[in-house]
């Protein structure tokens, strides 16, 4: 399918976006393991979840869909896992991968993750390194990509782990390699990542130590099933303030999203922008914290972005490509190689998508500076990217003329109902036959 986006006006709304898709994953796998019930609500029932859930039950976990949004997991413990009679496909999801690998290598039987085109191609050593160091065995492709073949039966042991990538894939893989291990396991992160992980192994009763930037854990900890509460996904309500910033005249509320500090730097980086963007009714929601988000149309700013905080806001930078295209004057992104090996190059997708929408980019290996602009009507490609396909959805929201984002079904991973939501605040975004081939 391909979106055709026409420039609509965006009205003042209040509206939800699906759950978040990190902390759903992490439900999923811990639940697995815990022993006793884990009920989980506000599920995000998005290909990748799905893709997760669909292996821990190949796995041998008792998992029901019990509503839309609501999962109940018959945990049996750590050891409660069985081979699965089949390769796990991971379809389109790193998170899913790594940490699956991260918790199936201390087990006693054999497995094997592979994923889709786009999952095939991204890095794995990350994993297989730290992994390997506490005695796993994992065999990769030559170049360190998927599928990966996990040997069972193998002892872990602890170990003290310096991340050379700020990874919170890598670090939740150590983690849960941890656990499985003997004697303490230690990850020193070089920059913060998301610490979802680390709340919900304590939420299930885990003794898990954050020191600065060193977290560790006790091998042999059994976890035990709890309710789970899955926050709004920040990653989806962006691009639902990205539309509201850009719009002509907008106010909008997206309701009970996750402001977990260690994910918020996209509200950071807006608003350094000038976006008028505040917190109301902050609460927690189980081990979370969330707020109603409300966002202003606003008058954007070209900003020099704090590499700090490119590891808290490492999904939203293709929705930061397209605030600082139809900023005033010049933005300059720096530090953000990483996003060069996420589900599709993201600094050359957008940097393309913008340029094909009448926007100068000058990208860098590990950098880019765009030049704000108006946008032009146009075709763009998503790269199969979901990130991608949204972000430049919501550029052909304030285009001059038409525009057609090719390829955009990969958007159901993490944001089914992408078009609704969008068209509940005016936006005209049509799923309409894509053209593959033409
Ligand atoms: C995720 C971590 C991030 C992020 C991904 C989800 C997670 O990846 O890009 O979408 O759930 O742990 P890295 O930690 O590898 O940067």
């Amino acid at each position: 399918m391909d979106f055709k986006v026409t420039p609509a006006r965006i009205e003042d709304a209040r509206v939800t976006v699906p759950g978040d898709k990190s902390i759903s994953h992490r439900a999923l796998l811990l639940g697995g393991i815990a022993l006793g019930r884990t009920e989980i609500t506000g599920f995000l029932a998005g290909e990748d979840c799905l893709a997760t859930l669909a292996a821990m039950r190949a796995l041998g976990v008792a998992i029901e869909q019990t509503g839309a949004d609501e999962i109940s997991i018959a945990g049996n413990g750590p050891e409660g896992l069985q081979a699965a009679a089949e390769p796990l496909d991971l379809g389109n999801s790193g998170t899913a991968m790594r940490l699956m690998a991260g918790l199936l290598c201390g087990q006693p039987f054999a497995s094997t993750l592979t994923g889709d085109a786009s999952l095939t191609r991204r890095p794995m050593g990350r994993i297989v390194k730290p992994l390997t160091m506490m005695g796993a065995a994992i065999e990769s492709d030559c170049d360190g990509t998927p599928p990966l073949q996990i040997s069972g039966g193998m002892r872990l042991h602890g170990i003290d782990y310096v991340m050379p990538v700020a990874s919170a894939q890598v670090k939740s893989a150590i983690l849960l390699a941890g656990l499985y291990a003997e004697g303490t396991t230690s990850v020193t992160e070089p920059a913060v990542t998301r610490d979802h992980t680390e709340r919900m192994l304590r939420s299930m009763g885990a003794d898990v130590l954050t020191e600065g930037a060193r977290i560790s854990l006790r091998g042999g900890q059994v976890l035990r099933g709890c309710p789970v509460r899955v926050p709004a996904d920040l990653s989806s309500a962006a691009f639902v303030m990205l539309a509201a910033l850009l719009a002509e005249n907008a106010d909008v509320v997206i309701t009970n999203v996750g402001i977990n500090p260690t994910r918020t730097g996209v509200i950071d980086v807006l608003k350094s922008m000038g976006g008028q963007i505040s917190l109301e009714n902050q609460a927690m929601l189980g081990a979370e914290p969330v707020a109603d988000i409300r966002v202003r149309s606003s008058k954007l700013r070209g900003s020099e972005v704090d590499p700090a905080l490119v590891s808290l806001a490492i999904d939203e930078f293709p929705v930061l490509f397209v605030a600082a295209a139809a900023a005033t004057g010049t933005t300059v992104f720096s530090g953000i190689g990483e996003l060069r090996v996420k589900e599709s190059d993201r600094i050359a997708a957008m940097a393309a998508g913008m340029r094909a929408l009448g926007i100068r980019v000058d990208e860098s290996p590990d950098g880019a500076v765009v030049h704000g602009g108006r946008f032009t009507g146009g075709t763009v490609d998503s790269f199969d990217d979901h990130r991608v396909a949204m972000s430049l959805a919501v550029a052909g929201t304030v285009a001059d003329g038409e525009v057609l984002v090719r390829q955009v079904d990969s958007v159901v991973t993490s944001f089914p109902g992408f078009g609704a939501c969008m068209a509940s605040l005016g936006a005209e975004i049509a799923a309409v036959e894509g053209s593959v081939d033409a």
